[in-house]
């Protein structure tokens, strides 16, 4: 009962502000001029969730970002969707989370309940496979579960992001649900890559996924096998803050590993080897091995 005053008052919520334009910030590059609130919603018979235009979400994005949408120039392709050493060049925007936490999953990925933020878990029960009964039975990943249509307000990993974020003003902070800088986001769905130079080399922690370790620094760490700065292909070190810019002249930014920006430490993360979207090469790493 209680939850279904909870939704009932949630789309009325929705209603009341798109019927009566009522401001709601949205940020750009999604305020577009017109209708804003209409390229996304619907108020009567919406067949997706949050009063969105399409049944499936993700349609709802590649709607405009695809080849021929308004945003051509961040275009997605189904077929786009990584399998790991497979093919692919974007991280899964449809694949499902496991019923059950285990250390064995493929992924490194820990059930729907034993996630820790609220927002990732309020939207993947948004979009989630229910059964006849409206239950959730299935928590799928989707385009709005890791971004915020509508605010850039929290930090994304790109080292190219504006530090200093506008409201309202400034774009290229990727519009993320959460923050992002340390990888958080990464770490709470894909928990059990989460491991330590210690965990890695086990035993006795009781976790068997071995991976590789993050949340490191690179220069003096504990275990003595890592340079103090990596090398660019040019054979010189990288340099910079975050190592995404190289104080030598090296003009080719996409070979720079980037660390996080917990200076003066600068820890190995997820994305200091992965990307999520236009990578070129599969498992979504970087380069092509
Ligand atoms: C680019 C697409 C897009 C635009 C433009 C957009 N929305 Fe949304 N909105 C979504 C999606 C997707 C969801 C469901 C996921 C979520 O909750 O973020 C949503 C959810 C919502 C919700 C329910 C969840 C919440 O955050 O409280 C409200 C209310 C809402 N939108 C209002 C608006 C209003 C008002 C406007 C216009 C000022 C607007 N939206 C413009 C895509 C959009
Ligand atoms: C698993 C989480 C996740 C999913 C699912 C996801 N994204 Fe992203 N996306 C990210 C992250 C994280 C970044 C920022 C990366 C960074 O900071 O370097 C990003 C960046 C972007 C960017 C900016 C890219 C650039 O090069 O400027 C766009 C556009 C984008 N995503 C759109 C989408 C769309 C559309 C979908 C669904 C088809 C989607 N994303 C699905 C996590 C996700
Ligand atoms: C009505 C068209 C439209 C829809 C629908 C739409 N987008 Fe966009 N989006 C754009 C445009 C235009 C840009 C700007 C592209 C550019 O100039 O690089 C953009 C940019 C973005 C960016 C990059 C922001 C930045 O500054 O880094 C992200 C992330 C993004 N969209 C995610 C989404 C997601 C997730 C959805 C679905 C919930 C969605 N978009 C639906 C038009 C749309
Ligand atoms: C909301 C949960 C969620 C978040 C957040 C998330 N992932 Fe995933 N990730 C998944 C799921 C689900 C799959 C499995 C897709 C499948 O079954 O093919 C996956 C798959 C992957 C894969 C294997 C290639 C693929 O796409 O199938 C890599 C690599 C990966 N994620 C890295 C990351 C990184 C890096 C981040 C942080 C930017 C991240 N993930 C954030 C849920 C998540
Ligand atoms: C030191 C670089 C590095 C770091 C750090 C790293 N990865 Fe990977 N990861 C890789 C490479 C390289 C592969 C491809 C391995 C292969 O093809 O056998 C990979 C593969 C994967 C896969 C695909 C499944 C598999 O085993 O092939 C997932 C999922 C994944 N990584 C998630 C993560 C997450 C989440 C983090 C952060 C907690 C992370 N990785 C940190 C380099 C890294």
């Amino acid at each position: 009962m209680l939850k279904r005053f909870v939704i009932l008052g949630s789309l009325v919520g929705l209603g009341f502000l798109i019927s009566f334009g009522i401001a709601r910030a949205i940020d750009p590059p999604h305020n577009f001029s017109g209708d804003i609130c209409g390229n996304c919603h619907m108020l009567h018979n919406s067949p997706g969730g949050s009063l969105t235009k399409n049944a499936d979400v993700n349609n709802l994005c590649i709607g405009c970002h695809s080849s021929s949408g308004t945003a051509s120039n961040k275009p997605f392709d189904p077929a786009d969707q990584a399998g790991p050493g497979v093919s692919g060049t974007s991280h899964s925007w449809t694949g499902a989370m496991p019923a059950t936490s285990s250390q064995n999953n493929q992924y490194g990925l820990r059930a729907y309940a034993d996630l820790t933020n609220a927002e990732l878990k309020a939207r993947l029960a948004t979009f989630c496979v229910k059964d006849a009964g409206g239950n959730c039975v299935t928590y799928k990943v989707a385009c709005p579960v890791c971004h915020n249509p509508h605010s850039q307000s929290v930090t994304p990993w790109d080292p190219t992001s504006p530090q200093t974020y506008t409201f309202g003003v400034t774009n290229g902070r990727h519009m993320q649900r959460m923050a992002n800088d340390l990888n958080q986001m990464c770490e709470d769905c894909h928990f059990y890559r989460v491991q330590t130079h210690t965990t890695v080399e086990g035993p006795g922690d009781g976790i068997k996924v071995f991976s590789h370790p993050v949340g490191q620094k690179l220069s003096a760490n504990s275990k003595g096998y890592d340079r103090a700065a990596p090398l660019d292909v040019n054979g010189a070190p990288q340099s910079g803050a975050r190592f995404a810019t190289d104080g030598t002249g090296e003009t080719n930014p996409t070979n720079n590993l980037v660390f996080d920006g917990s200076s003066p430490d600068n820890m190995v993360r997820c994305l200091t080897c992965h990307r999520v979207h236009y990578t070129d090469s599969n498992s979504l790493s970087i380069h092509q091995p």
